[in-house]
């Protein structure tokens, strides 16, 4: 695996790569790997011949109160993750690298209006992030496949729509969301959690486990028995950004006659923030 910092590097190496006809993965991160990670990496293996990791903290994603400064950064232990996993490159620019007139004038690419909503409400700015970036990692590597993570939902949507309005030809993938043993979704995050917070956390897939169940069920209206989680998640201390259900994929509103839904939450338990989500079917008309 060659590790380097330089767009200029990593262009020559993926040039070599292209010239053997080798087809190119990318999975962009922003590092503390977690088995969460190493699952998507094993979907770009599969789908390509030369798989490339980037790490990259982008300062443009995060807001002003966010936890840009404390992002935990363990670049030492990930790339001996990803060397032993078969990673062909890992990239690892500095900022300097990325914005290297800064970040203020710097051209931004605006999400469509499914960045609207859930996360997008409540962390101004962070999409345009997001979508900025990603951009700039498919032209920087112009991969044949990206992958990415169902357990940032919007953020899968959000660049699913770029590279569709933007004509990338880069074929996005998505990876299942990986659970500890009591369900809490695998998180570079996790790690903030007090040792008193971690078992509370699993509440919130139980939660939204127990919404779609009931949902399926047709058990009542769909306001109600969010209303509901909501009061739970609360009452075990968790103070909730959003615990909605939407149609799976485009994430509007539901209406009667969605079949694919998906419950979302975003919730902190003390300073973490943390979010899950869960797809799901039904079958009768929705109560709505
Ligand atoms: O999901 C992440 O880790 C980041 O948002 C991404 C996609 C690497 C862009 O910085």
């Amino acid at each position: 695996m060659i590790t380097t910092d330089s767009i200029q590097t990593l262009r020559a190496e993926l040039q070599k790569a292209r010239d053997q006809k080798k087809r190119i993965g990318l999975v962009p991160t922003m590092g503390n790997l977690h088995a969460g990670h190493l699952s998507l990496l094993s979907i770009a293996q599969r789908e390509s011949d030369y798989w490339v990791t980037s790490i990259f903290v982008n300062p443009m994603q995060f807001g002003p109160q966010e936890d840009f400064l404390n992002y935990p950064r363990t670049l030492e232990s990930d790339q001996k993750a990803l060397s032993e996993a078969g990673c062909s490159a890992l990239f690892a620019p500095t900022v300097n690298e990325m914005y290297p007139e800064g970040m203020i004038n710097h051209c931004s690419v605006v999400p469509a209006d499914i960045a609207c909503g859930l996360c997008g409400d409540y962390r101004q700015g962070h999409f345009e992030g997001v979508a900025t970036v990603v951009a700039k990692l498919f032209n920087i590597v112009q991969p044949d496949v990206a992958v990415f993570g169902q357990k940032d939902y919007q953020q899968l949507a959000v660049i699913r729509t770029l590279a569709r309005d933007l004509n990338f030809t880069t074929r996005v993938l998505s990876g299942p969301t990986l659970r500890a043993q009591d369900g809490l979704a695998l998180s570079s995050r996790n790690g903030y959690l007090a040792p008193a917070d971690r078992e509370t956390a699993a509440q919130l897939y139980r939660c939204i486990c127990q919404i779609a169940d009931r949902i399926k069920q047709d058990d009542c209206d769909v306001h109600k028995i969010v209303e509901s989680g909501k009061e739970s998640l609360e009452h075990s201390g968790f103070c909730v950004d959003y615990l909605e259900v939407r149609s799976a994929n485009s994430l509007a509103t539901p209406s009667r006659h969605d079949k694919s839904l998906v419950v979302l939450v975003a919730a902190y338990l003390g300073a973490t923030r943390l979010i899950d989500n869960l797809e799901f079917d039904v079958i009768a008309p929705l109560s709505v």
